[in-house]
């Protein structure tokens, strides 16, 4: 069975920053977060036909600001999921922002089950942060950390950014080797890309140049991998364990996702389809109507979802876990990464697809030569 996750999206941040194109809105002093939570109970048994037949294998509470919401605001939503299934083996997440720490305690996530977290530190460097125009200073990165260790949780991401506005190659560094320092067990390094429709874009800050983010590139790796972290995705170091859940996507796995704006996709065996459901982006549409849209995903459409996501990851891509999550014949995949492969992009055996070194670094390049087919 295809395994399925479930996203849960919580839309607000203290402030918008000026890079973020994420679903995601200032919180206001009337915004109604109980109210939210209720829908997001109501959204989640419109589900109830799939949540009583499939098991849930994860799942991701992100956002915007989840850790503006306290564990006692979110225990409603606990309650729904565990009519549907005991959810105490399976990787839960939530993200948080080390600006929030006043509003949520860590270990009241721990009682409500989550055992996963991911802070969004981004740096350790003040300047860098104001840079970034985000509420935390370096200090706050330090204690969200420490609060989630005393809080118990064994599994930790921290969100690093590196080609920062006026970052210097040692000052991108000391951001890893501060993160080493701590031997969390996960690591999302992104890398700052300027969004279209976000303030960045509009005013567009001084960033390293492409030799300076190439350099920041090799030589953060080098320091990551010679403290015993292995790259499994563009952006995810782990010492320990990956994320199942991110995983999931990557491998065309299924997901239901609930809250405004979250996107599903769901496989029916009988007839077989891939269904994609999206919810309402804005949270105002969202109260008033929960889906806004419901389609098949054309034939066309799944080759080109299956290797953007696929080949993210370092993974081999296994070929009959491709024919049975699409039903398709491996030989229409093959025809489709031929051009690729001739590039030195891939290396296809007849079990497997992989990438090769190459092909890692051009991600870009293989999904557009199966875009122009
Ligand atoms: C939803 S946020 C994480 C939680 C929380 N909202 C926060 O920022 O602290 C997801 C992560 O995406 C990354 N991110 C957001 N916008 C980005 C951009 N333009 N370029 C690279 N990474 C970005 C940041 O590292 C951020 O922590
Ligand atoms: S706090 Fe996170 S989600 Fe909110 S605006 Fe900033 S980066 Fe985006």
């Amino acid at each position: 069975m295809i395994p399925l996750s479930l996203y849960i999206h919580l839309p607000w941040c203290v402030k918008k920053c000026p890079y973020c194109d994420f679903n995601a809105h200032p919180l206001k002093d009337n915004t109604d977060l109980e109210g939210y939570i209720k829908r997001l109970v109501e959204d989640l048994h419109s589900h109830q036909s799939i949540l009583e037949s499939r098991p849930i294998r994860s799942i991701f509470i992100g956002g915007g600001t989840p850790s503006l919401f306290s564990a006692q605001q979110l225990a409603p939503l606990f309650q729904a999921i565990q009519q549907y299934q005991d959810i105490s083996k399976i990787e839960i997440t939530i993200e948080a922002n080390p600006g929030t720490q006043d509003c949520a305690s860590y270990s009241g996530y721990v009682d409500l089950g989550i055992n996963r977290i991911s802070i969004g530190g981004q740096s350790f460097n003040p300047a860098m942060l104001t840079n970034l125009g985000r509420i935390h200073n370096g200090d706050l990165t330090h204690q969200a950390i420490i609060q989630a260790q005393n809080a118990g949780f064994k599994r930790i991401n921290l969100d690093i950014m590196y080609g920062l506005p006026h970052q210097t190659l040692q000052e991108a560094l000391d951001d890893l080797q501060q993160f080493i320092d701590y031997k969390l067990e996960h690591l999302s390094w992104y890398q700052l890309n300027i969004e279209a429709n976000t303030l960045f874009a509009v005013k567009k800050p001084e960033l390293p140049s492409d030799d300076m983010i190439n350099d920041m590139d090799l030589a953060g790796s080098h320091l990551l991998i010679k403290n015993g972290y292995r790259q499994y995705e563009i952006s995810a170091w782990t010492r320990n364990q990956p994320s199942f859940h991110n995983l999931n996507y990557w491998h065309f796995g299924d997901y239901l996702g609930i809250g405004c704006g979250a996107h599903s996709k769901i496989t029916q065996t009988n007839p077989f389809k891939i269904e994609r459901v999206i919810k309402h982006k804005h949270p105002k549409a969202y109260m008033n109507h929960l889906i806004q849209e419901l389609k098949e995903v054309p034939k066309s459409d799944v080759i080109l979802e299956y290797c953007i996501g696929q080949f993210r990851t370092l993974d081999p891509l296994d070929l009959d876990t491709f024919e049975k999550r699409t039903q398709l014949h491996r030989d229409h995949l093959i025809q489709a990464l031929k051009s690729a492969s001739e590039a030195g992009l891939l290396t296809i055996t007849p079990s497997t697809i992989s990438l090769t070194d190459k092909g890692f670094r051009h991600h870009n390049e293989l999904c557009l030569s199966l875009v122009k087919q």
